[in-house]
């Protein structure tokens, strides 16, 4: 692969030579030979010296203590040189743009376009918002050693994508010219300016910068405070760890020197500074944990790029970087005349250009660890929030099949804004042709529906009444599932628990009902069938046969499939408070029978789950949803406000714990907004959280919440176009 043919104005300074002392301009050199580029290849970028460089993604982590010891694990295992990359930059959300208005349905009603075309604007700002950065992690090694870098980065519990073909070209050529990897104009040419303390590339500047004198202690974290200052740089750590013998004699000499300064003072009658007899206790500590294999010695270089449109914005970024390190003592390195040099150590190409090293022991390099705090960027899907503490986009695509599944449990305190981020997701999900099925016990839905030209459904009104009870697909293990389903329904519209024996027999006449091909059949021939063969239960269900509740099931069933809106919401708030249960049931599994005949990615939301999960069978007929949803491709969105009970341990409640959590695992997003006093605990517990994320979740502003998944915790914040906030919003005297 040829790299592209780009200009430059200026001569590159010779490595550690004067770029001021040229007596005449030379003509200018190939850009590529500037950044000591021979060539590309598929897996390597081959430098000038012919080194063959492997470069792979690496997906960033949450910090915490076992994470720290893993990297310390990983670190103690390396025996060749590695770099360490954290590229952040404006993110470039154009592919994600291009991709949404691809998926675009047309003849979007007025007002759902009108604030599709507000997320674009919203987009488009996040690019260029002041703080809003795209953070990427990278390691680097000579290729023959990137595949053990890989297994031993995975041992250490991150995941690692090795980078190929166009991907290493796009980052390549970010890296070297500034910017996030994106499809690059490469025909163009790019100018470069050397300058003495920062480099011209194209349009913007860059300095390059070189921790000069290292901290005197490393705090976990301590880069993470740097990453999010909101600065755009590069920042790389170059690691070379010293063969455990050589360690172990240098500490050595250094032990003896300090002890003859020790003997040497005592002779003279004086006593040894308190400083020196503390570096004489380290010294000593380190040689022993040397000696046992514990700790390393490395040699350690840390450089840093700054990126900015022009002057004024670069030394305000320097100074922001500077005052950083300086808070603990650190000092960096302005690298006069060597701007270069310190820009090639921040090229993935496992080179220390800049060739300053210091020697620091395993642990204190694990305090450094590069790879927090991580993003849910999938590069898929549509924006979900700004994540506050990285300063980046959450965006991500739930039905992408890189998730445990697609479901969302939202868990917060009455009025923090459930409703509305859900609808939110809702709309930005119909933008981009996701159906969406909302079970609204408030009505609060519906006029949102109407706007985005969906429909709405009143179960329970003569004429919209639903079936449930056509199972079509003749697959055994469906079969089964649906029957207890029907089950579950059945008890819970009876009302009652039908102890042992009536539960029995009403699985024995629901098996022995579909033992024959019923398509098409709905609950008015699955009642008369009944009343054939179990009186007793046929009367317990007579008010939904011919009673009251008659238009709640429907024999022929609104076919959902027929005319499938973008957004259908079954709205229950004209129902009885104690029918609500089953008719949120008969709506889940009208949407369940729907998606196992068509499966493709929808969205179920289910509001106020809490008044179903309070019936046991209820219960397990929601958690059963939940585990099987992934199956027809369906994504269940539950929520509710009575988080203490939902996850109460306490069996002697309505719904005992276990259904809760068991709801909570079959969640692959949980979003906790704003919480309750009296809940923080629980929650806290439930998930594990710092009490210092407990004491935010606590204070946070509506629309501010903990988004959990993969593993990690991503404190978001919910934003709404003006445009999405007219559609969503919802105020209690409006028409539903
Ligand atoms: N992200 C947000 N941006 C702007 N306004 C918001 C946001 N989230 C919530 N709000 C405002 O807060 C109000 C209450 O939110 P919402 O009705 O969604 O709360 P809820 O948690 O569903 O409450 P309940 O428990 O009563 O159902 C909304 O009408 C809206 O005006
Ligand atoms: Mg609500």
């Amino acid at each position: 692969m040829r790299l592209p043919a780009l200009r430059r104005t200026a001569p590159p300074p010779i490595i550690g030579g004067s770029a001021t002392a040229a007596p005449e301009p030379k003509p200018p050199l190939p850009l590529p030979l500037c950044f000591l580029l021979s060539h590309l290849e598929d897996e390597a970028v081959v430098r000038l010296d012919g080194t063959k460089v492997g470069v792979s993604e690496v997906q960033g982590l949450e910090l915490d203590e076992p994470k720290l010891g893993a990297f310390a694990g990983f670190l103690n295992a390396l025996d060749f040189p590695v770099q360490l990359l954290v590229r952040q930059h404006p993110p470039d959300l154009g592919r994600m743009r291009e991709a949404l208005r691809e998926d675009e349905p047309e003849s979007l009603p007025e007002r759902t376009k009108a604030a599709a075309d507000s997320l674009h604007g919203l987009l488009e700002g996040l690019e260029r918002r002041e703080g809003i950065l795209d953070r990427r992690f990278y390691a680097v090694s000579e290729l023959e050693h990137a595949e053990e870098l890989q297994s031993l980065l995975v041992r250490a519990g991150l995941s690692v994508h090795p980078l190929k073909g166009r991907v290493l070209r796009r980052l390549l050529l970010a890296a070297a010219l500034g910017g996030t990897p994106a499809e690059r104009d490469e025909a163009a040419g790019v100018e470069v300016e050397v300058n003495r303390r920062d480099l011209r590339l194209g349009d913007h500047l860059v300095r390059a910068l070189h921790l000069g004198r290292w901290p005197r202690s490393l705090a976990p974290g301590f880069l993470q405070g740097l990453m999010t200052a909101g600065v755009p740089m590069d920042l790389s750590l170059h690691l070379g760890a010293i063969p455990a013998e050589q360690a172990a004699r240098t500490l050595e000499w250094q032990k003896v020197r300090f002890e003859s300064a020790q003997s040497l003072s005592m002779s003279r009658g004086r006593t040894l500074s308190s400083e020196a007899e503390i570096a004489l206790e380290d010294v000593t500590r380190l040689r022993d944990e040397v000696q046992r294999g514990r700790e390393r010695l490395f040699h350690a270089s840390l450089s840093v790029t700054l990126h900015a449109p022009d002057e004024a914005t670069l030394d305000d970024l320097t100074q922001r970087a500077s005052a950083h390190f300086a808070a603990t003592l650190g000092k960096l390195d302005g690298l006069a005349f060597r701007q270069r040099e310190g820009l090639l150590s921040t090229l993935p190409l496992a080179l220390n250009a800049v060739a300053a090293w210091r020697t620091l022991d395993t642990s204190s390099i694990a305090r450094l660890y590069p790879f927090s705090p991580p993003d849910l960027d999938t590069r898929s899907g549509t924006l979900a929030g700004i994540d506050l503490r990285a300063c980046a986009p959450v965006v991500y695509d739930p039905f992408d099949g890189t998730h445990l599944n697609a479901n969302t449990a939202v868990l917060a305190r009455s009025g923090s804004g459930k409703s509305f981020s859900t609808k939110l997701g809702v709309l930005r999900g119909i933008t981009r042709g996701i159906v969406a099925y909302v079970i609204d016990p408030e009505g609060e839905y519906a006029s949102m529906a109407r706007a985005a030209g969906g429909r709405v459904l009143s179960p329970g009104v003569a004429g919209q009444g639903l079936n449930p009870f056509i199972i079509e697909r003749r697959d055994a293990e469906e079969l089964l599932q649906r029957i207890g389903s029907l089950r579950r329904l059945i008890e819970v519209m009876v009302g009652e628990s039908l102890g042992a024996e009536r539960r029995a027999a009403l699985d024995h006449v629901l098996a022995a009902y579909y033992g024959e091909p019923r398509e098409g059949a709905g609950f008015g021939a699955f009642y008369r069938f009944l009343q054939e063969s179990d009186e007793d239960l046929a009367k317990l269900l007579r008010p939904f046969a011919t009673g009251s509740l008659r238009h709640l099931l429907s024999d022929e069933g609104d076919d959902l499939l027929a005319s499938e809106a973008l957004v259908t919401v079954f709205d229950l708030h004209l129902l009885e408070p104690e029918l609500r249960p089953a008719a949120t049931m008969v709506c889940t599994e009208t949407v369940w029978a729907a998606a196992a005949r068509d499966p493709r990615p929808r969205l179920l939301v289910v509001d106020e789950v809490w008044s179903i999960m309070q019936h046991p069978e209820g219960a397990a007929f929601m958690v059963s949803m939940a585990k099987r949803a992934r199956k027809h491709r369906l994504g269940l969105q539950f929520i509710t406000q009575d988080v203490q009970d939902l996850l109460s341990e306490d069996s002697s409640r309505t719904i005992t714990g276990h259904s809760g959590r068991a709801l909570l695992q079959n969640a692959a997003f949980k979003l906790l907004l704003q919480q309750d006093a009296a809940a923080i605990s629980t929650v806290g517990d439930a998930f594990d959280l710092p009490p210092d994320l407990q004491r935010w979740l606590l204070s946070c502003q509506r629309g501010d919440g903990l988004l959990l998944a993969r593993g990690n915790r991503f404190p978001i914040r919910i934003e709404a176009t003006p445009e999405e906030h007219a559609l969503v919003e919802f105020s209690p005297g409006q028409q539903r």
